[in-house]
């Protein structure tokens, strides 16, 4: 594919999503948009108090409310198995069980569930109800309350850190980064129905329907085949959709209590703390070089806020391990309760904040030298072999998304001091930052069903969360039949399909594709063996010899030998054709270790008056193996590089601790980037496969995207403005008084 010589034009690539034209036109149903006869509806009330203990409720005016079902709390509630003693609660590790205790861990923390016939009189009723409280002092303040955990070790260390006091050249800061919010378009939403006391239907936003399976079999202590889950189109996650959270066995309480089907919708200001967030980040680097610009080592040191009730470590300092040769290597990391609730993963969870402060250290050390942080980058990449388990990369091409990026932003224009290039107002400059991440893969199945025609449903229960999995499975099953990709069906997210890992950690397509092809593989079996009882050469065919089309069977071997599908399906009285087939990691993984790789190029224009900063250009190259679907990886990595500049200048989760409270639970209180402050995002691929990772080749992109893009920003502020800003997000004031 000589297409990605040329950086990738989002604007004008041709090939749509397979769910395209159902998203675009609405027939496409979300979680929330499904009609069910007999639906209810069901309002969460949330604590108004950040810590305590509820001493009673008042209930009354609420159960005055016309059309009100039923209320739910920790004091009135149906039983749910897998929560009934203190034991069983630990076991079930829920993080919050929700209304199963009298403890109020945050503000907003579910304490009441009114269901009611219309979601009018259900958020209506709602408001009327109160509680009294017991209340305690709270803690809200991440930088304050970081200051008492110490620190433990994170992973080995490696040689002496010691050696880090006698480099020539090094750089000892702090980084300090805002907790950030998911805030997928799609708010989170469930219509729980139980179609019999053991039998339950869920239509649920989240980004694994096997996972809410096995967690509400567990907690209903019921079969997993009894549980039906339905995400069939999901409206974004970035990782809110990881886990299962209380407003879904919220939902399914609600139905068993008013043994009706119910719906719950989060309103957005309760996504905020309903569903997790990427925790606020404290770190701490020490870095040194010799005279050439050779790391010495590094000293990495980071706490991430949790919750009081679940302690959340988001592995900051795993990043630091996999980029670069650091001889002398140490980590440490705590994590710091305060009374909010749990953060989960967030798009390149820890990787992400780790990598800011590592990106901004090496460009800051990169001026101390007076070497162009490309050179130094180059110098120091671990190229050869994981850094840590001493693996062999399978591939890792990181050295080429660096020169590419270069190229395609012409690094050459960069000053090398800074504040070089001024226009007015503006002052512009250019910088650069690195990112990885470990490329996963899950054990996944696949399913294959083939009609007369040729046509063919490919199945998985995997979700689409909007990363283009569909369309991508389309292109492996036409890669590997031949058939016509009008004739490729896709059928996703629901837990009837054959069962597959969540859509996380980049490891969707991934783990999903290998299924695909190993699906094709016992398609194409199945056709032999019918095409076999009418011609002898199809007897024993090897999958690689057997070549499907539009019209039939054929055999690479005994060329015009096809044997049209229409007559396999006549002859031997076939209705559909259906196969299932899983595959997942082997003995690879004991061989190489896998990564997928990005570099992140800046150019910004900062404004000297206002402390406004525009990002002029943003380039992302990628090492993601081959590349499946150009326009839906080109689109990952643009929607990450979006995500990126939120993180860098925008995104911040404010809290007040006087009031215990989260500031600006909403879109205008909480900024994140809308086209004015993004540029076209210039996308290009490495698009070499990897050849040991899957039957494709292809390594996940959702997370690189991600992974530096803040850096890079702040390294081009400094170079534009000889700011060095190590608190995220860079809004206007920190660039006027930093
Ligand atoms: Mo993501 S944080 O892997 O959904």
């Amino acid at each position: 594919m000589g297409f990605f010589d040329e950086p990738f034009d989002l604007m004008t690539a041709a090939e749509g999503r397979v769910e395209g034209i159902a998203k675009v036109t609405g027939s496409g149903k979300y979680a929330a948009e499904y009609k069910v006869d007999g639906l209810c509806h069901a309002v969460l009330v949330g604590s108004t108090i950040a810590a305590g203990k509820i001493k009673s409720f008042n209930l009354d005016n609420a159960k005055q409310v016309a059309g009100v079902l039923g209320i739910i709390t920790h004091l009135e509630k149906p039983l749910v198995p897998g929560l009934a003693d203190e034991d069983k609660i630990k076991e079930a590790r829920l993080g919050l069980a929700v209304f199963h205790t009298d403890k109020i861990f945050f503000k907003g923390q579910p304490i009441a569930l009114v269901i009611a016939e219309t979601l009018e009189d259900a958020t209506y009723a709602a408001s009327l109800v109160t509680a009294e409280y017991e209340k305690e002092p709270a803690k809200l303040d991440f930088e304050l309350a970081l200051k008492n955990i110490p620190l433990t070790p994170a992973g080995k260390d490696r040689g002496n850190i010691e050696a880090l006091n006698s480099a020539p050249h090094s750089v000892e800061a702090e980084y300090n980064i805002k907790a950030e919010v998911h805030n997928p378009m799609e708010m989170h939403a469930t219509i729980a129905e139980w179609k019999a006391d053991d039998k339950l239907k869920l239509f649920d936003k989240n980004q694994g329907v096997n996972n809410v399976q096995r967690t509400f079999a567990k907690l209903f202590n019921i079969p997993v085949d009894n549980i039906e889950v339905i995400s069939e189109f999901v409206g974004g996650g970035f990782g809110s959709g990881l886990r299962v959270w209380p407003h879904a066995l919220a939902c399914i309480m609600a139905a068993k209590l008013v043994k009706r089907p119910v719906k719950l919708m989060l309103t957005r200001p309760q996504m905020f703390h309903s569903v997790g967030y990427r925790p606020a980040a404290w770190q701490k680097i020490k870095l040194g070089a010799n005279a050439d610009g050779k790391f010495v080592g590094i000293h990495h040191q980071a706490k991430n806020g949790t919750s009081v009730y679940e302690n959340f470590n988001e592995g900051i300092t795993r990043v630091t391990r996999l980029i670069y040769h650091f001889d002398n290597l140490k980590a440490e990391a705590a994590t710091v309760p305060l009374n909010l609730s749990t953060p989960t993963w967030m798009r390149g969870p820890g990787d992400c904040t780790g990598d800011f402060a590592i990106e901004s250290a090496i460009d800051e050390l990169s001026y101390k030298l007076k070497m162009d942080p490309v050179a130094l980058r180059m110098k120091n990449l671990a190229l050869e072999k994981h850094p840590d388990n001493g693996l062999p990369w399978s591939t890792n091409y990181i050295n080429e998304c660096i020169e590419k990026g270069a190229q395609m932003i012409n690094w050459k224009d960069r000053k090398a001091a800074h504040s070089q290039t001024i226009e007015g107002d503006w002052s512009i400059g250019y910088g650069m930052a690195v990112g990885a991440w470990n490329a996963g893969r899950g054990t996944a199945s696949a399913g294959i069903q083939m009609q007369k025609d040729g046509t063919i449903t490919v199945q998985t229960a995997m979700t689409d969360i909007g990363t283009g999995t569909g369309i991508s499975m389309q292109n492996i099953a036409h890669d590997s039949t031949g058939i016509s990709k009008s004739k490729i069906k896709i059928e996703l997210g629901n837990s009837n399909l054959p069962p597959a890992p969540s859509q996380g950690g980049s490891n969707g397509l991934s783990s999903i594709g290998g299924a695909v092809v190993a699906a094709v593989s016992a398609l194409k079996l199945k056709l032999a063996e019918y095409a076999a009882m009418q011609n002898e050469a199809y007897k024993n065919a090897a999958p690689a010899d057997i070549l499907l089309s539009d019209t039939g069977v054929s055999l690479k071997t005994a060329n015009n030998q096809l044997v049209s599908y229409t007559s396999l399906w006549e002859k031997n009285n076939l209705n559909i054709l259906e196969v299932e087939a899983s595959s997942g990691p082997g003995a690879e993984r004991q061989k190489y270790a896998f990564c997928s790789s990005a570099a992140h190029f800046c150019k910004v224009r900062v404004n000297r008056k206002t402390g406004k900063v525009k990002i002029e250009r943003l380039v992302t190259v990628s090492d993601g193996g081959k590349i499946i679907s150009e326009k839906a990886a080109a689109n990952q990595m643009s929607g990450a590089a979006v995500g990126g500049i939120g993180m860098a200048l925008m995104e911040e989760q404010l809290t007040d601790e006087r009031l215990g409270t989260l500031v600006g639970n909403d879109f205008a209180g909480y900024h994140f980037p809308v086209n004015a402050d993004a540029p076209i995002i210039e996308v290009a691929f490495i698009n070499k496969p990897d050849p040991n990772i899957n039957p494709q080749g292809s390594k996940g992109l959702g997370e690189v995207g991600i992974i530096g893009t803040a850096a890079a920003i702040a390294n081009a502020i400094y170079n534009a403005t000889g700011k060095r800003l190590r608190d995220l997000p860079i809004t206007p004031d920190k660039v006027l008084l930093g």
